[in-house]
Formats: C-alpha cells, structure tokens, sequence
C-alpha cells in the first residue's frame, strides 16, 4: 500500500521525491450502536484496513488533495486559508475541514502541501472511512507540524470538523476509536467521561466478519440527525436527567411515561439497554464467555431494528441469514445502520460456507451482491517509514 500511495502522490503531484506516508485504521464496533452521543459505552476496535496519504510540504499556502479512490475528481486545489465547506470540493471537505478546525483551535499551520489518499476500507459502507480520513490528516499534521496534540484531542477535532464543517452531528466513538485504537484490543469507552480501557479480544477459533451490504448511504442525507434529535427530546422530557445513557434499564422503566411521545419512547429506550448490553458485553469478554457475547450482539440487532429503526431489509437479511449458518456465535449491524455492514463472529471452519450461504441468498432477496472481510483488528494512526 506505501507504494500505491506513493505512485498516486507521483501521478497527481509529479514525483514523491520527500513525501512521507501516513497510516489510519477504519474501525468496527463489535457493540454498543448509537450510544456514544447518548452519554453511553461504546465497544469499538480499529482494523489492519484504513486510509494511507503521502504528503509533502510546499512553500506557498495551496493545498493540492487527490484521492486514488476517486481518480475522476483529479488534483482538487484549495488554499491554507478558505475557511467554508465547499461542495464542489467534493471528498476534500474532510481533509481541509480537520485543517480549518486545528487552525481555529489555534494550532500553527502556515504552510500549504500536497497530499495523495489511498483507502482500502469499502467507501459508504459504515466502517468509517471518513473519520479514517479526519484523523489520518490531523495526524500527518501534528506530526508535519509538529503540533502538541494529544490523540485523544485529535479525535475531538476530526468530530469537530464532522459537526460543524460537515454538517453530520455525529459522536465521538469513530474518531476516538481510530485515533486511539490497540492491536488486538477492543475499546471500551464511556462517552460521557471519555474515560476508556483495552479489553483484549480474543476469539479462539472464531473470526471477525464483516458482511458489507454494499447499500450505499452518506449519513448527511440519513435519518441519523433525526435519530440524535428524538434522543434529545426524550431526555427533555424526562426532565432531570442529562444522558439517556445516565438511566439504568430499571429507572428507565419507571420513568419512561414522561416521554410523551412513543417514537421518541422507543428510540430512548434503545439506547438505555443498548447502553446496558455494552456494559454486560465487556464483562462477557473479560470473562472469556463468548457465547454471552453473541447473545448480547442479537439482541442489540433486534433493538436497532425494531426500536431504533435504522436497519433496513439488506442488513436484515444479512444477519438473519449469518444467524442460520453453522458456527455463528452473534451478528448484528455496526456503525450507523441505513445501509452499510454487519459484524458477525465465526467458527473459522465455517467461514467459507457463511460467506457463500449467506452471499448467495441476500444476492436472491435483495438483488445485488454483498461483500465479506475477514478482519483483524488493529493499531492507531502511524508513519510508515
Ligand atoms: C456513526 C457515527 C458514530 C455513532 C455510530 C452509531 O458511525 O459517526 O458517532 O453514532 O454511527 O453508533
């Protein structure tokens, strides 16, 4: 992947004489789905997939972005001090709005650059490819810069830029996640505090799979503002109570009469057991007890779909086939639904039948083809010397 990176920063740019490259993770979360702007626990681990960028300095204050995933966009040109979203800039957004957020923050940036991208996280598909992007630029910018920049900070910039510059009010688990993420490890985060700890994962002789649906959805034109939105009316009208995710399954219970309205009652509710699965799910693997782990994934499925809304039949049919082939322990959709993947965990001697079984009868129900990794999981952002 240096290579290609590489030759895409020669294509676009002239040569790659003194470009350095740089590293960031796409991510998964194994639990714990709309949660994280919702006061509650997230359970994600960053992937071996993800965003490459070769990037050398220049001596003016133009910014030359090209992404070998969209070729037929060429060499977008902007310069060091625009300071709005421009949708005829197309992908370029992401990159510049991380820029414009570190500047406004007061980080010292004065110089333009040249920057060719390179992903091999499927595009639209829920994996975070665009917080792979924001946190693989605020990266090569630190280190380019040399900013005093923690990576917990760079995440809090990379969602900055995605609500404000974007226009996608989303959470903070993709950018924390793929900022801070282990190999070997999951992350379990509590997003009111942003307190974390590593939990290694250990599958025995499971895999991670990822089944991508290849429905394509871009969360600005998703339900999922609508989503966030009706969290927040639940928790006024619940009145003393800061986060859904403050709330037990039992207070929950007791209280959610206050909620006046019931599409508003069950999107909260999703999120208060939702919140609680993720706590027991960390236990379950801490204990070794995989099974329970499973069982708490169906369940966070069942949820998102039938109160939270946001599956659809394409990763319905994915999980409810994953769950009729042999050596499945747990699958559900991950990232922000409408579209996008699942994860499910698989007896290694059964991926081959699970991919074909369940290839071959969502390509019959839904009429396209789905797409399947076998994951690992993976570390933060680096340069690859
Ligand atoms: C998207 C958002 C996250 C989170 C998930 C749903 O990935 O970027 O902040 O809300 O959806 O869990």
């Amino acid at each position: 992947m240096k290579n290609e990176v590489l030759d895409a920063f020669s294509t676009a740019h002239g040569d790659s004489r003194g470009a350095r490259v740089f590293f960031a993770p796409g991510r998964v979360n194994l639990i714990g789905e709309h949660t994280d702007y919702n006061g509650g626990h997230v359970f994600p681990c960053a992937l071996t997939i993800g965003t490459y960028a070769a990037v050398r300095l220049r001596d003016d204050k133009e910014i030359n972005f090209y992404s070998k995933n969209f070729p037929e966009k060429g060499v977008i040109n902007r310069e060091l001090n625009e300071t709005e979203k421009d949708e005829t800039k197309d992908f370029s957004n992401y990159p510049f709005g991380v820029l414009y957020m570190l500047r406004q923050a007061g980080y010292k940036i004065d110089r333009g650059f040249d920057v060719a991208f390179f992903g091999d996280i499927p595009y639209c598909s829920g994996l975070s490819s665009s917080a792979s992007v924001e946190v693989l630029t605020g990266y090569f910018l630190k280190v380019l810069f040399n900013l005093d920049i923690t990576n917990k900070e760079l995440a809090l910039i990379g969602q900055k830029c995605e609500n404000e510059f974007i226009g996608v009010n989303c959470g903070i688990m993709d950018q924390f996640i793929i900022a801070n993420g282990k190999e070997g490890y999951a992350t379990y985060l509590d997003t009111s505090t942003l307190e974390f700890s590593y939990i290694p994962v250990d599958l025995k002789d499971n895999k991670l799979v990822i089944s991508c649906s290849n429905k394509k959805r871009g969360l600005k034109d998703s339900k999922y503002n609508e989503r966030r939105k009706e969290c927040e009316e639940a928790v006024a009208d619940l009145q003393d109570i800061n986060f859904l995710g403050d709330l037990t399954p039992d207070e929950f219970e007791t209280q959610k009469g206050r909620i006046k309205n019931d599409i508003n009652r069950r999107r909260a509710k999703h999120a208060v057991y939702e919140n609680y699965r993720t706590i027991k799910a960390c236990e379950a693997l801490r204990n070794d007890n995989l099974l329970e782990f499973g069982k708490l994934m169906n369940e966070s499925h069942v949820s998102l779909r039938d109160d939270y809304e946001v599956t659809g039949i394409e990763l319905d049919t994915l999980v409810s086939e994953a769950l009729k082939q042999k050596g499945v322990l747990g699958s559900r959709m991950t990232g922000a639904g409408f579209g996008g993947c699942t994860v499910s965990i698989v007896k290694d001697e059964f991926v081959d039948e699970f991919i074909k079984a369940v290839g071959d009868k969502y390509k019959e129900v839904v009429g396209y083809a789905a797409d399947f990794y076998v994951v690992s999981i993976g570390g933060g952002p680096c340069e690859i010397m």
